[in-house]
């Protein structure tokens, strides 16, 4: 089967401004990640804070233009399309975003604004577009009578949220990136939006990659988790793999902070070492030797010199799970 997405060494650099005595700056958001997503398969991303998870799901859909690197949406590279075909193939990749309210024109009203794609990149007419956009809501779980003719504003965060899904499902996507909301979701409000996203996924066959803080929904969500670190991909694979059997440290890392369902296994004891480094100043060597448990307890002096030197290569097992890390076999079998 072909991928439906593949990307070699996709990277972001944002140029930060410099001042009066300070010279400009590149951060480097994203740095060389290469990866398949096939079609219909569900992802998990997850990582901390500022590792790069918002950019790289933008540079997936087309809303971000990479700095390097190539991206390839069904065999088809965008950057070499006609500006038609590139409309075409983006309509395909949609995003949810992270904060619905600041996704929708306030002065349009819920139909008004489910309507725009099914006219221009479905180009269904007025009246077929009006009747999708009921539809779309309820598939959605909103009652159409109800809720197509309020504006954004006059919804709760959960239902904007739903809302949101919806106007992404109206292009008919292949493909949408769904950046999770943090904090503006109460726990069963979050749990019925992934169930519902799950099914929505599954019964159109799309591919969906979910970006998360929260290991745990891998779990419900996902069929292949990556984790990103600092702007790279440190682990992907099955997801039951990566969750029973990581092979790196830092995964293992976010497992320990994850309450455990199984109160009879002990929580390992894998707490990060230290904050998270600045992303102007990313460490040489393998990016995580500062924060890592492993090589801190674990590895002798000569071992950990190698961490603290070379940029570890990835790793492969034959499951498909792959861990950037000197000592992913070991870190593995640590388990
Ligand atoms: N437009 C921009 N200009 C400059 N820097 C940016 C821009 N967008 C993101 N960054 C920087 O790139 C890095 C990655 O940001 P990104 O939003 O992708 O992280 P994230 O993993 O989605 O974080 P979070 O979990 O907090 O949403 C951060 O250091 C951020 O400050
Ligand atoms: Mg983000």
């Amino acid at each position: 089967m072909t991928p439906l997405i593949t990307t070699d060494a996709l990277t972001k650099d944002f140029t930060l401004r410099g001042g009066v005595l300070r010279a400009p700056q590149v951060l480097r958001a994203v740095d060389r990640v290469t990866l398949t997503i096939d079609a219909g398969e569900s992802l998990v991303l997850v990582g901390e804070s500022g590792s790069g998870k918002t950019t790289l799901g933008r540079m997936l859909v087309g809303l971000t233009e990479p700095t390097s690197g190539s991206y390839r949406f069904d065999g088809r590279d965008l950057a070499r399309l006609a500006p038609a075909a590139r409309r075409e193939t983006r309509a395909q990749a949609q995003m949810v975003f992270q904060d619905a309210s600041a996704a929708f024109n306030p002065r349009r009203t819920i139909a008004a604004s489910l309507e725009v794609p099914l006219r221009y990149n479905r180009r269904l007419s007025d009246a077929e577009a009006h009747r999708e956009a009921a539809h779309l809501l309820d598939r959605v779980g909103l009652s159409p009578a109800v809720y197509l003719n309020r504006y954004p504003h006059e919804l709760s965060g959960g239902q904007r949220q739903r809302v949101g899904l919806a106007r992404a499902l109206a292009s008919k996507p292949r493909f949408i990136v769904a950046d999770e909301p943090v904090s503006a979701l109460d726990v069963s409000v979050r749990a019925q939006a992934l169930r519902l996203m799950r099914e929505l996924q599954r019964e159109d066959g799309l591919a969906l990659l979910f970006i998360t803080h929260d290991l745990g929904v891998a779990r419900v969500m996902a069929d292949r988790v990556m984790v990103m670190y600092l702007g790279a991909l440190v682990e992907e694979g099955p997801v039951t793999d990566v969750l029973t059997r990581p092979a790196h440290p830092y995964t293992r890392s976010l497992l320990a902070a994850t309450p455990v369902p199984d109160p009879t296994r002990p929580p390992p004891r894998q707490r990060l070492v230290g904050d998270i480094p600045s992303p102007l100043d990313v460490p040489r060597g393998c990016r995580f030797h500062t924060r890592c448990p492993f090589a801190h307890e674990q590895l002798t002096e000569a071992e950990r010199s190698l961490c603290h030197n070379e940029a570890p290569p990835v790793v492969t097992f034959p499951s498909g799970q792959g861990a950037a890390c000197h000592y992913a076999a070991r870190v593995r079998t640590a388990n």
